[in-house]
């Protein structure tokens, strides 16, 4: 019915000449309105983002190969008997599935303050005082390496 009404209205409009320029008008400000959102969301490609989604503080250690050793073996001392090998989880949740229960995008920021101070009343103790805080960034540095291989291994067995 309304359907109906518009068509009318659009007739009588046309009829008096109006409607043409409304609608010229109309698809000008679309079009404008398109090219200022598309400019706005471009520059940053979907995948750029995803993989930097986390980084809201910067971690100098991402990537670097001695750095992530490191924290692997510091991982492997102190967090192993609980997260699991590798991060795969055993007493303590897995590390690497790149989700996280405590940190809702797990930021670099969120898992720096859990590994520091701990989850209260549970058995994730506090690490600062045994850790300090580039050996905190490299763990994290390895749980980000380990994650991001394990995703990658994940996809390739889909395939
Ligand atoms: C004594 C066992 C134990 C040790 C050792 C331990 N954790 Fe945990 N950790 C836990 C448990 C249990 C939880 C989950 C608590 C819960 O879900 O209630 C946890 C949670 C976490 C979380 C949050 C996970 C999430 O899903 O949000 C992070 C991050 C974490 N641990 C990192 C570490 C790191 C890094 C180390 C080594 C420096 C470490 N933990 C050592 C037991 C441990």
């Amino acid at each position: 019915m309304n359907l109906k009404k518009a068509d009318e209205k659009m007739q009588n409009l046309s009829k008096d000449g109006k409607a043409p320029l409304t609608q010229v008008v109309v698809a000008l400000l679309l079009t404008i309105g398109i090219a200022v959102m598309l400019s706005v969301t471009l520059p940053s490609s979907p995948s750029q983002a995803a993989s930097e989604d986390y980084n809201d503080i910067e971690n100098e250690f991402e990537g670097d190969a001695e750095a992530i050793e490191y924290g692997r073996q510091r991982y492997a001392r102190r967090c192993a008997y609980c997260h699991g090998g590798g991060g795969a989880g055993a007493k303590g949740p897995s590390l690497t599935r790149g989700k996280f229960k405590y940190s809702r995008k797990g930021l670099t920021s969120e898992l720096y303050s859990i590994i520091a101070g701990g989850i209260p009343n549970t058995q994730m103790g506090a690490f600062g005082r045994l850790l300090d805080g580039d050996e905190i960034l490299k763990i994290i540095a390895y749980i980000r390496q380990e994650s991001a291989r394990r995703a990658a291994e994940e996809q390739s067995q889909d395939e």
